[in-house]
């Protein structure tokens, strides 16, 4: 999709479909709506006070302009209540544009910069926003449909920025360029998460992040069993046992252009790639089993999040590690009861093979600590347990370190990825114990999103780490007003604002 960014006014604008806003429970529209309204000889009026646009955040409303715009369409997108106005709430306001438009088959669409008027919102970050939530809201997985989709509706190829304000106009352009970086990246990561697993394998998986990331400038290697088992990943290569794909240790690294190393932090990011998690020998049920192709979503969201801070240049020295296998069932798989030592020399009993996210994040997180980080996050679709404590909506974010849990709810504030504080109950601690081993790495049905999140711990090393569960959210069941049902790349933007947080 092509953006430009334009000085000018609606009702000039000759596209298909022009895009203009309304905050909730405003019957008088102003700036870019007013004029609009004037044209339409106050037909914007008469809708709101009919009642049948309120401008609910991601409510959307066509008008026909019938000759009196060059544009013969126009869409009022909702912005919400002015008290909750942000980025979030901008971004989400293009996204439901952005949706809308692609079911009506616009090709060139023409929008105000949500927030930047009225809104009082930087006009750099709004531009960011608009952008963003336009290439999220129109994103479609492609997969392997031979037919067209959408009914053969042609795609939206074209997104005029319009700003009135010149005086605006550099911090617009350059907002839109971020934008563009950071949407194209969430979606190359939903892309990751909808593809299918026979498809993306392991090496499949390493293959493409390796080509994104080389093309932004990331230093970027593979490791594969051989060099992990020299590394002593024995808690990883346990889950990788079963299957007859070799898993892969992708290894990503930001260095910035022109900016002295030694004035930097350094940001781990740690990400969970499962291809494709069957349970293993603890097998799950078949009902759902297909969606556990998403099972990678952290180890995406890690990748998209290095590649966008490599194109952005970001004044942060970040490292993103991410663990792929697949969990299968085999001759060879790990057994419950079976025990494993992991890099930092910890053992560890299996009691559920189904527990096999956290057993190749712990080898990671060891890996991890060579870079001798300021800060480590992992990020994985770890239990379901996260789902029943927080539902649908939010992650889990587990951290015990103010700074890196300010940081991380403040990016989650700016992103609309949503975070929700959860314990490192340490009297828990004690549901790990076994006579076998140093720990077990499960411990029960009860508070089960607690006890993987401090099995994790005991391979955090000393620094400020945090751990994103987000199971819950890394698959959405239903469309929504912004976005379509599957794969929605959550963490991959809040990952980047957290490394630009690092980078100030
Ligand atoms: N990948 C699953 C978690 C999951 C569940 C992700 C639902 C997305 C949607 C994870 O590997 C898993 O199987 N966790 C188990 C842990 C249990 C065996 C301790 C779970 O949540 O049941
Ligand atoms: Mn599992
Ligand atoms: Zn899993």
């Amino acid at each position: 999709m092509q953006f430009h960014v334009k000085q000018g006014s609606v009702q000039d604008e000759a596209a298909d479909l022009l895009v203009v806003n309304l905050f909730e429970g405003v019957a008088e529209p102003g700036g870019a709506l007013k004029a609009v309204d004037q044209a339409l000889h106050g037909l914007v009026t008469q809708v709101i006070a009919a009642g049948d646009v309120k401008g609910k955040l991601g409510e959307t409303q066509v008008l026909y302009s019938n000759g009196a715009l060059p544009a013969p369409r126009v869409l009022i997108a909702g912005l919400g209540k002015q008290a909750d106005f942000g980025v979030a709430q901008a971004r989400k306001a293009a996204a439901a544009a952005a949706k809308k438009a692609r079911e009506l088959g616009v090709t060139r669409l023409a929008t105000v910069v949500h927030g930047a008027g009225a809104g009082g919102l930087d006009p750099a970050a709004a531009a960011a926003a608009l952008v963003e939530g336009t290439l999220l809201g129109n994103y479609r997985y492609r997969g392997y449909k031979r037919a067209e989709g959408d009914n053969g509706k042609p795609e939206l190829a074209e997104v005029v920025v319009l700003e009135a304000d010149a005086g605006k106009l550099a911090a617009v352009q350059q907002g839109v360029a971020a934008g563009q970086v950071v949407g194209e990246a969430a979606n190359w990561a939903r892309d990751l998460i909808n593809e299918p697993p026979n498809y993306l394998t392991p090496s499949e998986m390493a293959r493409r992040v390796v080509q994104r990331a080389e093309a932004v400038g990331l230093k970027a290697q593979v490791l594969g069993e051989g060099e992990m088992a020299e590394l002593g990943m024995g808690s990883l290569l346990g889950i990788s046992r079963g299957s007859d794909e070799e898993a892969q240790f992708i290894i990503l690294e930001h260095i910035p252009q022109g900016v002295d190393p030694a004035s930097l932090s350094t940001v781990a990011l740690v990400g969970k790639a499962i291809t494709f998690d069957t349970g293993g020998i603890s097998i799950k049920p078949a009902e759902n089993m297909w969606k556990m192709k998403g099972d990678m979503g952290g180890g995406a969201a890690t990748a998209a999040a290095l590649v966008a801070a490599a194109s952005l240049n970001l004044p942060v020295h970040a490292v993103g590690l991410i663990a792929a296998s697949e969990n299968m069932p085999g001759g060879d798989a790990i057994k419950p009861s079976d025990v494993v030592t992991a890099m930092n020399g910890k053992t560890v009993e299996i009691i559920s093979t189904d527990a096999e996210g956290r057993q190749v994040l712990a080898d990671a997180m060891c890996y991890a600590a060579r870079y001798q980080p300021d800060a480590m996050v992992d990020i994985a679709t770890l239990t379901g347990a996260i789902g029943i404590a927080l539902g649908s909506d939010l992650a889990g974010l587990f951290c015990d370190d103010e700074t890196l849990r300010g940081r991380l709810t403040a990016a989650s504030e700016l992103t609309g990825e949503s975070v929700w504080p959860m314990p490192l109950w340490k009297p828990y601690r004690k549901l790990l114990d076994t006579d076998a081993a140093d720990m077990k790495h499960t411990g029960g049905r009860l508070g089960g999103s607690i006890t993987a999140a401090l099995f994790l711990k005991e391979f955090a090393g000393e620094q400020p780490w945090a751990h994103l569960d987000i199971a819950s959210v890394s698959w959405q069941e239903e469309n929504s007003a912004f976005a379509v049902r599957g794969a929605s790349g959550f963490g991959a933007r809040l990952l980047l604002e957290l490394l630009r947080a690092y980078g100030q």
